[in-house]
């Protein structure tokens, strides 16, 4: 099987797992097909999350797509999230870019880096060596008390606990669409059909001179077993870009860490 088939493969097995907690995301997709003339949604990247333990860090999960030609792009840091994040990149553009973040979990409290902790131990290394970890979900126990305790001091501990290793976010190229030209229509048109945008920062984070503007629906409520019961809590949310050309002419492939501080709160409770 070619690397481009093997590629577009494992994008679609992520899709699908997003799509059970993101519904929304369907509803948008279909929506873009029935206003936009472009035969197709392209995506421009999808973010993952994950925890700085090094069995299960970033390289734990960027070793999956590099395997199938993704190169190390750039390194960003969020010291206020307690986040670093990588992007990786393939040669080939027409492949989505990976955005994977972890959490510093030494900058924690005792009490909240006791309980993931815990969790890094429900993860194997046997789990990790296999690409299916990437939508792979949770593979431990989590109380309401003790996501509770997470979100107190961090909303991303809060999320990966919660939803373990799945796509965060997919990501629609606006430079891919044929109609919707501009980010600022594509947000026009989901709030009018009652989609709600993630406001922090501005509906529009960056702009044509950083290279890059994005926007980003809050994330869905979706059902969460917890040991002791069942909580909607925040899920997945769905994000739009638009790429502008470096002096050289090349479309900008990277990301800006001012945009992607305020992208991040797209999964605040509302
Ligand atoms: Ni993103």
């Amino acid at each position: 099987m070619s690397q481009q088939r093997h590629i577009d493969e494992l994008f679609e097995k992520i899709w699908d797992d997003y799509l059970l907690i993101a519904p929304s995301a369907l509803s948008i997709h279909a929506l873009l097909n029935a206003s936009d003339e472009a035969t197709h949604i392209v995506n421009d990247h999808i973010a993952l999350r994950t925890l700085n333990f090094p069995h299960m860090g970033i390289s734990a999960l960027s070793q999956h797509f590099e395997a199938l030609g993704y190169k190390h792009g750039s390194d960003y840091d969020f010291s206020d999230k307690s986040l670093n994040a990588m992007h990786f990149e393939h040669p080939n553009y027409d492949h989505p870019k990976v955005f994977i973040s972890e959490l510093k979990v030494e900058e924690l409290s005792d009490e909240a880096q006791t309980i993931l902790y815990g969790i890094s131990e429900s993860v194997t290394p046997q789990l990790m060596a296999d690409s299916s970890c990437l939508f792979s979900g949770k593979h431990w126990q989590l109380t309401y008390n003790h996501y509770q305790v997470l979100l107190a001091e961090s909303e991303y501990a809060a999320w990966f606990a919660a939803w373990g290793f799945r796509a965060n976010h997919f990501t629609v190229s606006v430079n891919h669409l044929e109609t919707l030209t501009e980010l600022a229509n594509v947000n026009e048109l989901l709030k009018q059909n009652g989609f709600v945008l993630n406001t922090s920062g501005g509906e529009i984070k960056g702009s044509e001179e950083v290279c890059l503007a994005q926007s980003s629906t809050m994330a869905d409520k979706m059902p969460v077993a917890f040991s002791d019961r069942t909580v909607d809590i925040p899920s997945c949310f769905y994000e739009f870009a638009q790429r502008y050309p470096l002096p050289n002419g090349d479309l900008y492939q990277g990301f800006v860490a001012a945009s992607a501080n305020k992208i991040f709160e797209s999964t605040n409770v509302k």
